[in-house]
């Protein structure tokens, strides 16, 4: 066992004040878990910081809170045994040490107190599991019955107790230490792959809401076709993401080939990484291709075609998002709206790119213009490095001309500029399908570049229409 001096980590006040608390109810007790972990990758002091005590969690926070200025309110999760105090930007939970066993049908522990090792024992990860004592006999031990600290320099996942065990008893643990490993650039160690592999079935008796909590912390990190690739080699993503599945794979007929779809997303993936930290922009290149699967046709005269998936995709993400409990609202339908315009940019970028081409994208695209640039150069994953050349210029060149049709048009978030009030009041008509044919033509001749986008140049157009419709 380790005993180094780790007293530095707990320089913040509020540990003495735990140390302090616990001694009064004769506990003893550590921080463990991320906290310990982060601090000894030196990842910065994390803010969520994870107490155990030898006796209940409970009693110590409400201790703990009973000696903090301003009592702060403990919120106690008596199913779990747990409590929580938030303490400025702090937030520490309290558990009691247990010796955990899991019902195997789902995630409800059953369980019975026990010391700090066995406590230990049934964490996930050794890395995980590593303690920094609070008792005042040793304040600052660290206490590594796994050699987590070994694994920290190895930089390996791995479980304390025999991973079959480990994932068994929880299987949210076999995504987190997919998390993991793409959050921290470490490996899997090989029998917890396996384990992982053979245990893949229980991921089932995991939330929805649990598994995207991990997705999306695996799209948040720098190169998350790690995560995505494990996924896929451990065989769990056929049960969280089997549209990503449906997508892996070359078909060659007479001679024509398309390209792997599945990979060449995750590629994209880590390209937009590279350059956008919002996450569902994230999502966006991890399912813009999705409906490639159920659209892909072979044709004699012109080979492999994927009509209208970008339409089929994006009606797949609704079902996607709703069957893993992610949220209806406006981030979906954000991701929906990209995966419908994934190839409108590309599209435009192989012809010669006009500018009411690019009112119109602009037009459509709206606020999230350039979001759906973003997308799209994130998509160039050709290896041919003249034809990589010629698409980024070809980007290059749509993403000057929106700035120029930009500072001309005002397309963006683009309001009529004669209402539908005016054109009543000038032909004196009762609301009617003509002001929407006349609104219709006035929005036309702006995104044709027939009139500009102004008042003036809009009502002369109206009235040449109005008189053309015989009002
Ligand atoms: N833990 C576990 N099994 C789980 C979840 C958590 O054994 N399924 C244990 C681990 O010891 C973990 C600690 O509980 O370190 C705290 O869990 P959590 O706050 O979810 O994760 P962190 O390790 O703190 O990391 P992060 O904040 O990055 O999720």
């Amino acid at each position: 066992m380790q005993r180094n001096n780790y007293q530095k980590a707990i320089h913040d006040p509020i540990f003495s004040i735990i140390t302090g608390a616990a001694k009064e109810l004769g506990a003893s007790t550590y921080v463990i878990g991320g906290f310990v972990r982060d601090y000894l990758l030196q990842r910065g002091t994390p803010k969520d910081i994870d107490i155990v005590v030898v006796g209940s969690g409970i009693a110590l926070a409400q201790k703990v809170a009973s000696k903090l200025q301003g009592k702060p309110k403990v919120t106690v999760f008596k199913n779990f045994g747990t409590a929580m105090i938030k303490q400025g930007d702090l937030e520490l939970e309290f558990v009691g040490a247990r010796k955990e066993s899991y019902d195997r049908d789902s995630r409800k522990p059953v369980v019975e107190d026990g010391s700090l090792e066995e406590d230990q024992k049934r964490r996930d990860f050794t890395i995980n599991a590593l303690a920094i004592s609070l008792n005042a006999s040793d304040y600052g031990a660290l206490i590594d019955p796994f050699d987590g600290l070994g694994d920290l320099d190895r930089m390996l996942i791995r479980t304390p107790l025999e991973p079959g065990i480990t994932f068994s008893d929880d299987p949210l643990r076999m995504l987190r230490a997919i998390r993991f490993a793409t959050q921290l650039g470490f490996e899997i160690q090989l029998e917890s792959l396996r384990a992982i592999a053979e245990n893949k079935a229980r991921i089932k008796i995991i939330s929805g809401e649990r598994i995207i909590e991990e997705l999306h912390k695996i799209l948040a990190c720098s190169k998350p076709s790690i995560g995505f690739g494990l996924l896929h080699k451990t065989g769990l993503l056929p049960y969280i993401l089997p549209e990503l599945v449906a997508l892996e794979g070359i078909e060659e007929i007479e001679g024509q080939r398309h390209k792997d779809n599945f990979w060449h997303t995750l590629e994209v993936v880590d390209n937009i990484a590279e350059t956008t930290d919002d996450v569902w922009l994230r999502w966006a290149a991890l399912l813009h291709d999705i409906g490639k699967a159920p659209t892909k046709r072979f044709h004699k005269k012109i080979g492999w075609t994927f009509h209208g998936h970008e339409y089929v995709g994006s009606k797949m993400v609704y079902k996607l998002f709703k069957r893993l409990h992610m949220p209806l609202n406006d981030k979906m339908k954000y991701v929906q709206k990209m995966v419908m315009m994934s190839s409108r940019p590309i599209v435009l970028s192989e012809a010669y790119v006009t500018d009411s081409a690019v009112r119109r994208l602009v037009f459509d695209a709206g606020e999230n213009v350039e979001d759906l640039m973003t997308l799209c150069e994130a998509d160039i994953t050709t290896k041919n490095p003249a034809k990589q050349r010629k698409y980024k210029n070809n980007f290059k060149l749509v993403r000057q001309k929106i700035i120029e049709v930009e500072e001309r048009d005002h397309i963006r978030n683009f309001q009529p500029p004669v209402s539908g009030e005016e054109i009543m009041q000038t032909f004196n008509l009762k609301p009617s399908k003509e002001i929407g044919i006349i609104k219709e033509a006035i929005k036309e001749a702006i995104l044709e570049g027939e009139i500009p986008n102004e008042h003036g140049a809009a009502r002369d157009f109206m009235l040449k229409k109005g008189k053309a419709m015989g009002l």
